[in-house]
């Protein structure tokens, strides 16, 4: 409704959208969650639950949102997933099985590119699907079997936020539905909408601290002409989220990079002063990315790093609430989010309408 899409107070709706998460998680366990009972479609349900292979299709940010859903899937679900990004899925020639069920996660639900691949999914391979969109009537929404929307409300700044963080919260609840069906103990003995609220508040904890994060965005991002993200897991994809968040709208040039692969070629690039940000959430990776930190250091980086509360050491830079690591991107992405927001008011642009780029992407 029009309250939605008037940024009252904000300067920006990117602020405002960064700020609703929390609020987005609970409306989207009001939605979706009875107490730590996972209601959804029981037709979706089954031909999920008989799946032998997901495949997860988006572009962009929803692109991003899939690789998570990819680690969920398999861990929680334990059913085989790809992630695909539609421009090259579309033309692509894969080996399709029997059992593959497609989900596409699609804001706006009318991105050309991943429209195309819903093509070929109803007309050649006859396969079902879910999309998972924002925009309950939009195009991915009609022509897919199944379509379930986010409850994210309205997003206006192009730079998509609050859409990513509810596409995970919603792939989170999909595996949990899935792997409990299947009497897997790890589904059954999680408390998914605890979980979630769990998220919700880590979220609110950053949010509520955005004028530290501010501080190391103006300190470290201001004049930079590159920066890197770096991390291991679901700490890497977070690195390629936050960094595409850097470039879409402070223009500089940012790249998410696994952190144990930064050695065998890109670390060359690394020079004095280059900000190196170090994503920490996840346990069994912390150590190893603590070193390759390190390696960054000795060439001269300046590094920055955000790390979950429970792995955090003296000299970190940015510390976030723990959550089951599972869901850590959650909450790490929020700190990427309010980086490249003040970087970029720091640097003097137009936070909600970066150059170059359309919200919704209706050609191929
Ligand atoms: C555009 C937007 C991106 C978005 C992508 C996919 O390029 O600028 O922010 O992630 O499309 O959009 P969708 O609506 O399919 O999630």
């Amino acid at each position: 409704d029009a309250a939605d899409i008037n940024k009252g107070a904000y300067p920006y709706y990117m602020l405002k959208e960064i700020d609703e998460q929390p609020a987005v998680i609970h409306r989207i366990q009001s939605a979706y969650l009875n107490k730590n009972e996972v209601q959804l479609n029981s037709n979706l349900m089954d031909k999920l639950t008989n799946a032998s292979r997901i495949y997860i299709v988006g572009a962009g940010t929803s692109y991003h949102a899939g690789l998570v859903g990819k680690h969920l899937f398999e861990k929680i679900a334990q059913i085989p997933t790809e992630v695909v990004v539609s421009s090259e899925f579309a033309y692509d020639d894969p080996l399709i099985e029997q059992d593959a069920f497609f989900i596409f996660l699609s804001q706006s639900g009318e991105t050309a590119d991943s429209r195309q691949v819903l093509v070929r999914v109803n007309d050649e391979w006859k396969k079902p699907s879910l999309t998972i969109t924002n925009v309950a009537n939009s195009t991915l929404a009609r022509e897919a079997e199944f379509s379930v929307t986010l409850e994210a409300g309205p997003e206006i700044a192009v730079a998509s936020t609050k859409a990513y963080t509810a596409q995970i919260a919603l792939e989170a609840i999909i595996a949990t539905a899935i792997g409990r069906t299947k009497n897997f103990e790890m589904a059954q003995n999680l408390d998914i909408d605890l979980e979630l609220s769990k998220v919700a508040n880590a979220m609110q904890a950053v949010v509520d601290e955005k004028g530290r994060i501010e501080q190391v965005a103006v300190d470290n991002l201001s004049d930079t002409r590159n920066a890197f993200y770096i991390g291991r897991g679901l700490d890497y994809f977070v690195a390629l989220e936050a960094s595409l968040k850097l470039k879409e709208i402070s223009y500089i040039q940012a790249e998410g990079f696994a952190s144990g692969e930064l050695k065998h070629g890109t670390i060359a690039l690394i020079e004095k002063g280059t900000p190196v940000l170090g994503i920490i959430t996840q346990p069994q990776t912390a150590d190893n990315t603590r070193s390759n930190l390190q390696e960054t250091k000795a060439r001269g980086a300046n590094v920055i790093t955000i790390v979950s509360e429970s792995l955090a050491q003296t000299e970190d830079t940015l510390i976030i609430p723990d959550v089951n690591p599972d869901f850590a991107p959650l909450v790490s992405v929020v700190v990427g989010q309010l980086m490249a927001y003040y970087a970029t008011l720091q640097r003097g642009y137009n936070v909600d309408q970066p150059r170059n780029l359309a919200k919704s992407v209706t050609v191929e």
